[in-house]
């Protein structure tokens, strides 16, 4: 895949094979939610956002029937040939009744910045009585390195031109939105988890803040990404060597109501 295409959007784009290299701890470090999902064989569980599958992979093993779904073709083709059914499809726009036993998401919802879109088709695409799985950036997520990319494109005076792209709830909210749409929340907890990173900042920024960097002419971007690294280095950088991003995820699980 040529790397240029879709630059011109200026949007986050996913690479399966730049995923894999920058950011296996997010499927890794998501493994207590299978055990929370309890996937059991004969069931058929959507994974919203799979990504390139390592974790659908562990529903997939449980002896479950499970489909990935993901706004990304690189994603859902490394999905694929995991063996696990893959689909092309924006969680803002799910098309599916009343099919799934189980929702599972992780790492995906706060990337859709128009959550009550997602919540109205998960819950469609759930059978009543169904189960919804997730992990998600919560309030206060990444604060560190969003103020440093948001000071950095000040000083370049771009301030005007950035697009948030998360959703990052709190606790509160989000169960309230949930229980709008008649979701009964069983548990949600906004948990600190500070991430150590398997390698440079800058790596991390090329994989999850390109919606940053696209702003940013092409020959100013590398300096641009030492800059960020630098005013962020006092405080996600430990002492013995490895940068640890101010990670804070909010899980929870929730049921559709045998009724509705
Ligand atoms: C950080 S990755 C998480 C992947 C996987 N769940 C995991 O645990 O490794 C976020 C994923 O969300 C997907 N995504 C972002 N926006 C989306 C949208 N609107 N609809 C569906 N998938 C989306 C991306 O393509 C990406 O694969």
């Amino acid at each position: 895949m040529d790397r240029t295409d879709g630059e011109s959007s200026g949007q986050q784009r996913w690479f399966a094979d730049r995923y894999a290299a920058n950011a296996r701890f997010v499927s890794d470090l998501a493994e207590p939610l299978i055990e929370i999902l309890a996937p059991k064989k004969g069931e058929f569980i959507l994974d919203l956002g799979c990504g390139d599958g390592a974790l659908t992979k562990l529903v997939f093993d449980s002896g479950a029937t499970v489909i990935g779904a993901d706004a990304s073709f690189d994603q859902v083709t490394a999905c694929k040939k995991l063996g696990i059914p893959s689909v092309a499809m924006d969680g803002h726009n799910l098309a599916f009744n009343e099919v799934f036993d189980a929702i599972l998401t992780n790492a995906a919802l706060h990337w859709m910045t128009s959550p009550d879109d997602v919540i109205n088709g998960m819950w469609a695409a759930l059978k009543p009585g169904g189960r919804l799985v997730g992990e998600m950036g919560g309030a206060g997520n990444i604060a560190t390195i969003i103020r440093a990319l948001t000071e950095a494109l000040t000083c370049r005076g771009l301030q005007d031109k950035i697009e948030f792209p998360w959703f990052f709830p709190h606790e509160q909210e989000y169960r309230q939105r949930l229980e709008a749409r008649g979701f009964i929340v069983d548990y949600i907890e906004l948990i600190p988890r500070p991430t150590p990173l398997p390698g440079e900042l800058t790596n991390w920024l090329d994989t999850f803040g390109e919606q940053f960097l696209f702003l940013v002419p092409e020959k100013e971007r590398q300096g641009f990404k030492k800059e960020v690294a630098e005013a962020v280095r006092p405080d996600l950088f430990e002492p013995h060597g490895r940068w640890v991003a101010d990670y804070v995820r909010l899980r929870f699980s929730a049921t559709r109501s045998a009724e509705s």
